[in-house]
């Protein structure tokens, strides 16, 4: 079987990829500690579900919707933005679609030309390079480091630019960092943008989680210009606790998204209907559950923190939002003789039992990603076993 060349040189995600490796050997009976997921462990809070079994049982769930979603998913939606972002959105201005993992590659297929580029500071979530090779655009990485606690400055970026800058990728809170970016950042940032006319992608999927004394500010939300020259992209995964009812959106220009509603039409169709009522519920409904996660998470990091960073050789500053810890472990990994970081957190795997990302995936050599989007116990025996593993 000859597959085509745009499959065989794309990478696996390698979150996904090292999630399904500790689960096939827990499955073979291993005890193995699994702190390599993306999402939270809590099951959907029971209003959203309810509103789910309602739209069922009311018969609303057996038929297509328009291609970028249902009118009543769009209120929903404008209302979140209101609340949450400070400003009003129509509907020809929003769009839903199968998980934010979809709707940024509808964004890709439908924003860029063969060779057009979009620059991604490293380290970066896995899967925006490869979605953009898919769209046969080029990632320009800036690399972040410590210094600035992972954010990419305005020097870095303009050196970066060429006349082929298209896009500008924001994460904030970042996955895997946790880093997020303030805001005389974003206004220094929003400027460059502006005056170089290059487009905005603001991927605020981890912005309701923030914790201790930091907060999320949207780019989009700092001036109407930035508004018009920013595209978010958000989603109910993380705050509501719902990755598998695979809900995603975007709030941007109207002839962006119907460019991209467009390419939805010819693919997807639509996003499920059932999910698409959960989804009306989590985002304009009530918002207790979401805060006594956002709560549970941040009682972690707290708990965590100060434990990992004791860990021998693992350097990690702490992070302000998102639910992931991501050391520099440069010095664990010289303690270990490793000179490969994706070796090393196999070898931890192997040898500690515990389940964990190699940096490599996200473009640092040497940083591994640990989700702290587990229970406590868990993550204190893991890091129990870090300890060990370091010790012996
Ligand atoms: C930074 C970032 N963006 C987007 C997504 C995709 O979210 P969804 O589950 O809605 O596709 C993820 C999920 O891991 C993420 O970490």
């Amino acid at each position: 079987m000859v597959l085509a060349n745009r499959i065989t040189t794309m990478q696996e995600s390698v979150t996904l990829a090292s999630g399904a490796r500790a689960k096939a050997l827990k499955d073979e009976g291993r005890d193995i500690l699994n702190l390599t997921l993306g999402q939270p462990d809590f099951q959907t809070p029971q209003l959203i579900k309810e509103k789910a079994i309602e739209a069922i049982a009311n018969d609303q769930v057996s038929f297509y919707t328009p291609a970028s979603g249902l009118p009543e998913l769009k209120d929903a939606i404008a209302t979140y933005m209101k609340t949450f972002y400070g400003y009003e959105v129509t509907r020809d201005q929003i769009l839903a679609a199968t998980g934010a993992k979809f709707v940024l590659y509808a964004y890709f297929m439908t924003v860029l030309n063969p060779g057009d580029e979009v620059i991604i500071p490293t380290p970066y979530w896995v899967s925006y390079a490869d979605q953009v090779k898919l769209a046969e655009g080029t990632p320009v990485f800036v690399e972040t480091s410590e210094e600035t606690r992972f954010k990419a400055t305005v020097s870095q970026l303009e050196a970066a630019r060429t006349e082929k800058t298209k896009v500008f990728l924001l994460n904030s809170p970042s996955n895997p960092t946790g880093m997020v970016y303030t805001n005389e950042e974003l206004l220094a940032i929003g400027d460059w943008a502006l005056e170089h006319d290059i487009l905005i992608l603001s991927d605020d999927i981890y912005g309701r989680l923030v914790y201790n004394d930091n907060t999320f500010v949207p780019i989009s939300s700092l001036s109407e210009a930035l508004r018009q020259q920013t595209m978010v992209v958000n989603g109910v995964a993380k705050t509501y606790s719902m990755t598998g009812w695979r809900v995603g959106f975007a709030v941007g220009d109207p002839e962006l998204i119907a460019g991209m509603s467009k390419m939805l039409s010819q693919t997807t169709s639509n996003l499920t209907t059932v999910a698409q009522y959960a989804a009306i519920e989590a985002l304009a409904g009530d918002q207790t559950a979401a805060e006594e996660m956002r709560r549970a998470f941040e009682e972690r990091l707290n708990t965590i923190y100060p434990l990992l960073a004791a860990v021998p050789g693992f350097e990690v500053i702490k992070p302000e939002g998102a639910f992931y810890l991501f050391p520099n472990v440069k010095k664990a990994m010289e303690m270990k003789g490793f000179e490969d970081v994706t070796d090393f957190t196999n070898d931890i795997l192997e040898k500690a039992g515990v389940a964990l990302v190699t940096g490599a995936g996200f473009g640092m050599p040497y940083s591994l990603r640990m989700s702290y989007a587990t229970d406590l116990e868990t993550l204190k025996a893991a890091i129990s076993r870090l300890q060990d593993y370091m010790a012996s």
